[in-house]
Parts: structure tokens; sequence; C-alpha cells
């Protein structure tokens, strides 16, 4: 791509890397000491690194270091060292030996003026750190890069009464006092590792404690650190980690390696937690939990969550990445890895409805934009911009593939000659290729462009009866589309599972080139085209195709409306009879918005939907699953299903608001009835309650679409009487978009209860930010100047201004007032977090999307922030690539 200059910005003209380009370090590291002495002002570093030159190394070593880090000095081997250059992304060091050396640098830095919230910075008057991707740079120069491995050393000394607790990566081996008042820790971790998983936090917190004993028998220590406050949120957390220590061992035979396991949480954090070894960092909203302050949605991402950073000791840690184009190496594979742990700990096909939902509407969309990239990237300008849904979510399918392709065995065999033959290694998704494909004796050469080729492949499924024959015919076509930077691509193997569901609505045995495959099949379809032919079906058959999403493609098929209607009632794959509904649920709101004007219900999704209810009252229904089932498909993801240049988020909104209201309407009775059904005496947290309160509220979000003030009043009522914070947040939820006094009320009281939780006021931000009230952008602008804002801190900005670019109405007002406000934010928040800046400048990412006056407004704000002076990378690579795409 080119990239135009920000004008008089950044010294340097934002340089784009290129995975071509790697070269291996040209020093490595045996073992680095670091010693901090924290300061409220002027905190210094010293590091003292063992450094061993390459072979065929020319004396000069690269260290990376930002222009915030000040350098006090440079010793080699004990004598000061003077001849090196800095420059505006690190230090050359220059004459240096040819044989092994002592390296040692002090440097100063502020972490209480850091707002970028990288490197060493201070949340709630704590020191805390963030190294991934490229932030040890702010604290130290470094061979800045992961596949820079070493054991660390880490001494702090801190002010003993501000800073009573003093946690770094792996054991403590000493601790004591000093002078004035100051105390210190030092800390080894015996691992090797790169600087990225380096972590350090110095505070005045609070601990609870609890104890894992591993299959081997080794007793571990786990610690969850938090806000004195906050210590009795954290027991959710801590049930979290055993549970998934244990998962890890049952499934992979993966055991943790120390003795000692912290997590600390922070309110002042970019991303959801980081994998530090041995010291996980996670933003607060990620461990603290209790029913009255919580969601069950919290509960879940905080079971996740913890899981997904516990198994990076392995699949992160222990294996680590090359370079950082292989993020999916370590990202895909352990977002996979937490997905399957928390389908075994809940129900599986409404994760996997999950995951899949927010694929489809946030990474197909990506995928089909201006940033769209390969799960592994060619190039990036900021690294940060590369922590994406694609990276994660897509690269996690490419890691389910394999499991669909080589069975729950052959992955598993996978997975243990990538440990035996990379552990302590920094690797690349070529290495995990290989190591699946030579467990299996596998050739999986036509699975490889999954890694290289961006965009979502296209597949078409056509299927035919011949009742003569009894054969039923299945032909599968497939386009995987132009990208930017890639104009040619070739077709790559798609696991496509299949089953074939008879007239008595059980599932087929099936026959398959003569063998008989059980009664669903993986097709390996990795051709532009292939015909499927299966033997001995002896009625027509209604085929489920894609069963439980074997790959992430845009199926279109042949089937008719009487098809899905039959695959809702009768398939046996969980993902299926959703996907059914959604299709029918889909094709009818995309005839809307795409029609006159004229709306117009269909009345076999009434009858459909009043079945899935009644489902509700089966001695053994799947509670949740009928609430998935319900919800009608987001605007995000009916937008990313229309043309280019064609968007109008009104009519959007107005078409899910005509079919939520027709079916409210229409299925009252139904939906009144099941909501009483499901309403509980009391707040209990088990699996089936949890299912329960799902429904319920699912009826409650349909019945706020009536205008009836009976409903406002029974919601309003169920909110002030709620136990918990998934009932009360669903009723404000519910009357978030009514014109209404309750609104107003409850609003008002919800303030009055929590003010003083700044975790439940990101709730009552978000909802308020989301609202689709005509003209809400006045109280969004009032609620920024409010005391519950603070616009340092990124879960606040996320909650509030990410809440009001979801809002359809308001983001999208047709004066391009939302988005001009947005700009504002951006060119704001620029100069505080670049990293924060640049999520949020991401909302203008898809402007071509639009009809023609609002992708113009859109692309106005994009050329005003790219014409901001200073502006940072982060931001300038997301505008400029959106512009130029
Ligand atoms: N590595 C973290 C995770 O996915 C995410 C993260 C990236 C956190 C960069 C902070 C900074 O587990
Ligand atoms: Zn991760």
């Amino acid at each position: 791509m080119t990239t135009q200059t920000p004008q008089e910005t950044t010294k340097d003209v934002p340089k784009e890397i290129f995975l071509r380009d790697y070269k291996p370090p040209s020093h490595s590291f045996a073992k680095v000491e670091l010693a901090f002495d924290l300061r409220e002002q002027g905190t210094t570093v010293r590091s003292i690194i063992s450094a061993v030159p390459a072979s065929g190394s020319t004396g000069e070593l690269f260290l990376h270091g930002d222009e915030s880090v000040k350098l006090d000095g440079v010793t080699v081997n004990g004598s000061a060292h003077e001849r090196y250059e800095r420059g505006s992304k690190g230090l050359t060091l220059k004459d240096l030996p040819n044989e092994p050396f002592e390296l040692s640098i002090t440097t100063t830095i502020e972490p209480q003026e850091n707002t970028a919230l990288e490197g060493l910075y201070k949340s709630s008057g704590n020191f805390c750190t963030q190294c991934e991707a490229e932030g040890f740079r702010r604290i130290t120069f470094y061979q800045d890069r992961p596949d820079c491995m070493s054991t660390f050393t880490t001494r702090i000394e801190a002010d003993k009464a501000k800073y009573p607790v003093l946690l770094s990566n792996g054991n403590l081996i000493d601790s004591g006092e000093l002078e004035g008042g100051r105390h210190f820790t030092v800390w080894e971790d015996p691992w090797v590792k790169p600087c990225y998983l380096f972590a350090l936090v110095a505070g005045n917190l609070g601990m609870i404690e609890d104890k894992f004993k591993t299959m081997s028998g080794k007793d571990v220590t786990l610690r969850i650190f938090t806000e004195k406050h906050n210590i009795d949120k954290c027991a959710h957390a801590m049930t979290s980690l055993i549970k998934s220590m244990k998962w890890d061992e049952e499934t992979f035979g993966l055991e943790y390696d120390l003795d000692l396991f912290n997590i600390v949480a922070v309110d002042d954090f970019n991303m959801g937690a980081m994998e530090n070894k041995s010291l996980n960092i996670f933003n607060s909203r990620l461990v603290l939990a209790t029913p009255q302050s919580a969601t069950d949605a919290d509960y879940a991402a905080i079971e996740g969550v913890v899981a997904h950073e516990y198994f990076h000791n392995y699949t992160g840690n222990r294996v680590t990445c090359r370079d950082w184009f292989q993020l999916s190496l370590k990202e895909g594979l352990t977002v996979y890895r937490d997905q399957e742990f928390s389908a075994d700990m809940n129900s599986r096909g409404v994760k996997r409805i999950g995951d899949v939902s927010r694929l489809r509407t946030a990474q197909f969309a990506q995928d089909a934009g201006p940033m769209a990239h390969p799960i592994r990237p060619e190039s990036y300008i900021k690294m940060d911009n590369f922590y994406t849904v694609t990276v994660y979510e897509k690269g996690a399918e490419v890691v389910r593939m394999y499991e669909t392709l080589l069975g729950k065995d052959g992955f598993r065999k996978g997975m243990d000659l990538y440990f035996q033959r990379h552990d302590g290694q920094a690797v690349t998704t070529e290495d995990f290729f290989a190591a699946m494909s030579d467990a299996n004796g596998a050739d999986l050469s036509t699975f490889k462009p999954w890694y290289s080729q961006a965009g979502t492949p296209r597949v078409t499924a056509n299927g035919s009866y011949d009742a003569d024959a009894k054969t039923f015919t299945l032909s599968l076509t497939q386009v995987v589309p132009k990208t930017p930077g890639q104009d040619t691509k070739i077709p790559v193997m798609c696991p496509v599972a299949v089953g074939l569901v008879g007239p008595d609505g059980k599932d087929m045995e099936l026959t398959l080139d003569g063998k008989s495959v059980g009664t669903t099949t993986v097709l390996r379809f990795d051709k532009a085209e292939a015909t499927y032919t299966f033997t001995g079906v002896e009625a027509k058959p209604v085929p489920s195709i894609l069963r439980n999403f074997s790959a992430p493609v845009r199926l279109t098929t042949n089937l008719t409306q009487d098809d899905l209607v039959f695959l809702m009632a009768n398939d046996s794959d969980a993902f299926n009879r959703w996907e059914a509904g959604q299709t029918l649920l889909r094709t009818l709101l995309l005839d809307l918005i795409k029609g006159d004007g004229q709306y117009k219900m269909d009345a076999a999704i009434t009858t459909a939907m009043r079945a899935i209810i009644a489902g509700a009252k089966e001695p053994n229904a799947d509670k949740a699953f009928i609430a998935r089932a319900m919800m009608v498909p987001s605007a995000g993801e009916l937008s990313d299903m229309l043309d280019e240049g064609t968007v109008d988020p009104a009519k959007i909104h107005e078409a899910r608001t005509f079919v939520m209201k027709t079916l409210a309407t229409e299925l009252r009775a139904d939906l009144e009835a099941t909501m009483k059904a499901n309403s509980a005496e009391k707040y209990s947290n088990e699996p089936a309650d949890r299912a329960a309160r799902s429904l319920k509220n699912t009826c409650i979000g349909y019945l706020s679409y009536l205008d009836d003030a009976a409903i406002a009043a029974m919601t309003y009522e169920r909110f002030a009487s709620a136990d918990n914070m998934t009932d009360k947040i669903a009723a404000l939820n519910s009357l978030s978009d009514k014109e209404c006094d309750e609104r107003i009320k409850a609003f008002a009281e919800f303030y009055e209860e929590w003010n003083k939780d700044p975790l439940v006021m990101n709730k009552w931000l978000g909802l308020q930010a989301m609202s689709n009230l005509p003209n809400n952008i006045a109280n969004v602008k009032a609620l920024m100047e409010g005391p519950a804002f603070d616009i340092k801190n990124p879960n606040k900005v996320y909650s509030l201004i990410g809440g009001f670019c979801a809002s359809s109405v308001n983001f999208h007002a047709a004066d391009g007032s939302g988005y001009e406000f947005l700009a504002d934010v951006v060119i704001k928040l620029d100069d505080l977090n670049g990293q924060v800046a640049s999520r949020m400048v991401s909302a203008f990412t898809r402007w071509k999307k639009y009809e023609p006056s609002r992708s113009s407004a859109m692309r106005a704000q994009l050329e005003r922030i790219r014409a901001k002076k200073g502006l940072s990378e982060n931001v300038f690579e997301i505008v400029s690539k959106s512009l130029e795409a």
C-alpha cells in the first residue's frame, strides 16, 4: 500500500514493517537482571544483560527504546560505552565485543505521566505494566521482539507504606526492609521468555488465596490481587482459574509449571487481560463479580478470559511467536482452547452459536473492508492494530478446522508433537501446521491458504435428490473474494460437515463412495467446484450443510423455506437448528430493507417463532438455546450482508423494529406467559436458572417493542425489584429506547445506587449511549462532561463512545452530527492514548458501505482526522488504510 505522511507529525514517516523482511536477532540474551527504583517522579531502571553475539555479528546491536525513555548510561563489561547512536525508535550500540559480554543500561522513566497505558504506568495510584506487543521499549532499551527469549530476575524497590505489595514474574527469592520507609523484593523467573511477557506490579492491594494440586501432585498457590474494597468480588475468578487448570490437564495433559500463579486486577487497561508469565494482569471488569454487580454475561466472560490467559502459559508462553506476524499462532490457538473450555463448562451448542454470531458480525465485516488481512498478516505499521477479530476469532476457526479434519484424537496428537518439538522456542504458524500434519501423516497442503489469504470464502451448496437412483447429490462451489492487495486467490480446503435428515426427522446413515460414513460426514472441499453423491438414500432428505459451522465461510444453499422450517424443528445439529431460523429471518429482513418501504410480515416466520417459544414448556427444554433462537439478526450482521454503497442504518433499524414489533404483537400472550413462567422467586447461579433468566429477559426485550404503558410500568417494576444485575440491566435496556418517565426514573435511580462502582457505571453509560431515542447525542455529550466519565479510562471510552457508535439512529444521524462528534473525540483521545483512539476511529473504516450522503460525511471526518498534527501511528494506519483502500 501507499501511505501518505501525516502532516508535520512524527519526525519519522510511519514505517510499514513486512513479514518478508524478517531477520533473526544479531545477539541472543542469555540472562537479564532488572532493578526498578519506583518513585513518584523519576523511576530508574537498571538492566544487566548477558549478551551473546550471533555468528557473523558485526559488532552492532540495535535496541528498541521509546522517545519517552531517558538514557542515563551504558556500560559494556563494566566500562562506560559511548559508541552508540540514538534514533527515534531506539539505540544502535557500536563496536561491541565479538564474544559474550555484559551490557548494563540505566534509564529513567515517568510512569505517573503515562496515559498510553503501555510500559510502566499508574492505575488508581498503583504501578503496573503492559508490555505486549511493544511496551517494554517504554521501560528500557532492549531487543523488544518475541524471538529474543531470556530468563529474567527482577528487583523492585519502593515506598513500603504506599506499595506494600511488590510483584513480578516467577518465584520470590528475596525481600527486605530498606532505609527511609522503603522495601524491596527480588523475583526470579526460571523459564525463558520474550520481554512482552514481563510484568511488574507495586501497590496497596488486597488478596485472596487458594491452592491447586496438579496432576503430578505439586501444590500451586493461587492469588488474586485487587484494590482492598473489591476483595469480596474475586471468588468467581478464582473458581474459574481452578477449573481451567484442571481442564488443561484433562484435555491436553498440560500441567502448571511454577509454584505460584498470580492475577492482578487493574481499572485502567487498554485490552481485556494479559498472560504475563505467572503474573496475569487483568482489566478489573474481567475479574470482579458479584450477582448484584455483574451480569450472567460478565460471569461467562470472566470464566472464558481467566481460562484464556491461563491457557497461554503453554500456547503463547512456553511456545511463543517468532515475530508479531505469527500472532494467531498463540491467539487463534488460545481462543480455540478457551472456546472449548467454555463449551465443556456450559452448553456447547449455545456457546458455538454465540461465537459464530460474533465472527459473522465483526470478523466477516472486517474481512470485507479496507482492513481485511489474513490471520497471518503480511505487514503492519503499528502492531497494536492487528489484535483483531481476524487474528483471534478467524484464527480460532482455522485451529478448529484442524480438529474437524483430524478428529479430537488426531488434533491432540498434533498438539503433543507441537509441544514436543517447540517447547521453549519462538516459532511460526508453519511449525504448527507441520506438527498437525506430521503427527497425523496427513496431507493438508490445500489448507495452507487459510494463513495467507484474506477474505471470507463464498460457498454455494446445491442439493438434488434422484428418487429413481436413490441418490442425493450435493454440488459445492467456492470463491474467495478479492481483498486490498490480494487480487488473485486460490481455492482453500473447507471442511464441510454434512448430514441428511430423513422425512421422519432423523439423521440418515450415509454412504459415500461406497463407504458407510455415519450420520455426519466431513467433506474435504478444496476445489473451485466439486460434487458428492450419497447412495442408498431411500427417501428425499433435507440436507443439513456446514454443521456446527465447520468452516468460516459465507454459505448459500438452495434450501426452501419449508426445508428451513423442517430443519429448525428436526436437525440434530444445534447450530444448524438455530441457523435455519436465522436464515429465514435474514431473508425476510433483507427483503424488507431492500423493498419499497411497504413492510409485510411473513406468516410462516411468526408460526415458526411461536413454535420455538412453545418449546420452552417441554420438560427438558434447552432454554438458553430457545432464547438465542428467538433473537433477530443484529443491525451489524444485516449491514454486512448488504451491497457496498447502499447501507442506510435508519432503514435497517426500521425494518428490525417492524419485525420485532409485529412478532411482539402477534405473540404477546406467549411472550407474557413464558416471561412469567421463567421468573424466579430468588436469584440463583445454577445453569438452569441462568438459562431461564435469559429466556425471560428475551421475552421482556420483545414486549418492550409494544407501545403500551402497562409494559413500561411492568418493566420498571421488574427493574426496581430485581435482586441481581442481569435482571436489572435487562429491564433498563428494555426501557432505554422508550420515551417514557419510567426510563428517566430508572436511569436516575440506578445512578443513585451505583455511582460509587465504576464497573457498574460503565454499564449505565453504555446503555444510555446506545439508545436509539432521537437526538440522544445531546445526552451523550452531557454524560461525557459528567462525573461518571473519564476520557483517560479505556473502559469508560469503550462504554460511552463505543456504545454511541452502536446506535443506528444517532451515530448514523442523517445530518452527520454523530460522525463529527466521533471525530472530535478521536482527535482529543489521540494525544492521550493512541491505541484506544484507533479502536474508536475504526467505526469509520467501512465508510464505503454506506449510501452516498453518509459515506461522504464519514469520509470527510476521516480526512479531518488525518490532517491532525502529531497524529499517532495507531490512528494514522487505520485512517490512511480506510481512505486509500
Ligand atoms: N495477549 C492478550 C490476550 O489475548 C491481549 C493483549 C494484547 C493484552 C496486547 C494487552 C496488550 O490474552
Ligand atoms: Zn490471548
